[in-house]
């Protein structure tokens, strides 16, 4: 059997131990097992870089992060245009699929590179994905591998934060990534003990965020804010106009309220933007067990042939839904979901 792998998107810091459970269980699983890598992503299988590795080459690699395959973002925005030199590039991949005489495609990657997985699979191949990002926004999943670990990350800069912010008594503004939606962000709050958290799905109010600031008894302020976070007022903005009062702010919607503040009269606000930190390191614990059984998982539907499908984790168990059911959407957090009820009564405010 030949298997081809590839990880796409940004990276997390659960891609390697994933593949890994992909690969064991593959070898436990099947008579024989080829595993080719394609480089960086989906360019490798449009421009045919791949390589014959070893399924050792996955044993060691469990509580390693970045991609052994390395991965890219290009170019799955501009998927079905041709590339600078005329190239098809889904045609492409058609066809070196075909040429490499593979049983199936696996696909690591978010919300883009499981749509270009879905237009493979209707192009027929045989595709699986499996649910990588630490924005954990892909529908279908209650959590992707990569999200506990930035959590982690994102927990520890809040903790670092408190200790500084109590000595001077200044309020902190810890920006997380998290792209369109606050699941990091929120997270993130709860665990780190934050006073207020700004999430894309309940745009805030600055003046409520003042508010906040002068009546905290504690004399200091933790703020957390998603880097996709938005004011009332910008959500009525043109995207453009956004854009421009982003980047007279370093593209930090942190350092943008920083500003705010001050012209209320709150000074010596500081910023601390966690960036990609929150990419990197090993992957918790929990991270390995998780990215490990959805490995697993994959594993089986290649050997039972059940293509087609992105393999998730729903109501505390290991399943899959169709690649066609997931793709284009996104999980955004529910206005109505118990959890901003939770931090609500908790007294973490989102000043909305
Ligand atoms: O999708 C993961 C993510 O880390 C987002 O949270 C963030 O907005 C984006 O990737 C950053 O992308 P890049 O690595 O291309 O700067």
């Amino acid at each position: 059997m030949r298997v081809g792998l590839l990880t796409s998107g940004g990276d997390c810091q659960a891609l390697n131990p994933t593949m890994r459970g992909v690969v064991l269980t593959l070898k436990n699983l099947a008579k024989k097992v080829e595993i080719i890598g394609f480089a960086n992503g989906y360019k490798g299988l449009i421009y045919n870089h791949y390589s014959i590795v070893s399924p050792s080459a996955f044993v060691n690699i469990l509580n390693q992060g970045g991609t052994i395959l390395g991965t890219s973002r290009e170019p799955f925005k501009h998927i079905t245009e041709p590339d600078e030199n005329g190239v098809d590039k889904v045609k492409a991949m058609v066809e070196n699929y075909k040429k490499l005489d593979l049983d199936c495609l696996v696909v690591l990657g978010g919300n883009g590179s499981i749509k270009t997985a879905n237009l493979l699979s209707e192009k027929g191949l045989n595709v699986i994905a499996l649910p990588k990002t630490i924005d954990n926004d892909i529908y279908g999943t209650d959590i992707t591998f990569g999200f506990d670990s930035a959590i982690s990350v994102g927990t520890n800069v809040i903790d670092n934060i408190r200790t500084t912010a109590q000595s001077h008594k200044r309020t902190f503004i810890v920006e997380l990534m998290g792209h369109k939606v606050g699941w990091l962000g929120l997270y993130s709050a709860i665990a780190g003990g934050a006073d207020i958290v700004l999430i894309p799905e309940k745009p805030f109010s600055i003046k409520k965020i003042a508010d906040v600031i002068n009546n905290n008894k504690k004399g200091y302020t933790i703020i957390v804010a998603s880097e996709g976070a938005m004011t009332k007022e910008m959500t009525k903005m043109p995207k453009k106009d956004r854009k421009k009062v982003l980047s007279k702010n370093n593209n930090s919607i942190a350092t943008y309220i920083a500003s705010e503040l001050e012209k209320l009269g709150i000074v010596e606000v500081r910023t601390t933007i966690a960036g990609h930190t929150q990419r990197g390191g090993e992957p918790t614990p929990y991270d390995r067990i998780l990215s490990t059984r959805l490995g697993a998982k994959g594993a089986e539907l290649i050997i039972s042939k059940n293509y087609g499908n992105l393999v998730v984790f729903k109501d505390n168990e290991i399943s899959y839904i169709p690649l066609s059911e997931t793709a284009g959407k996104l999980k955004a957090i529910d206005d109505n979901s118990p959890i901003i009820k939770e931090c609500e009564n908790l007294g973490i405010s989102f000043c909305d």
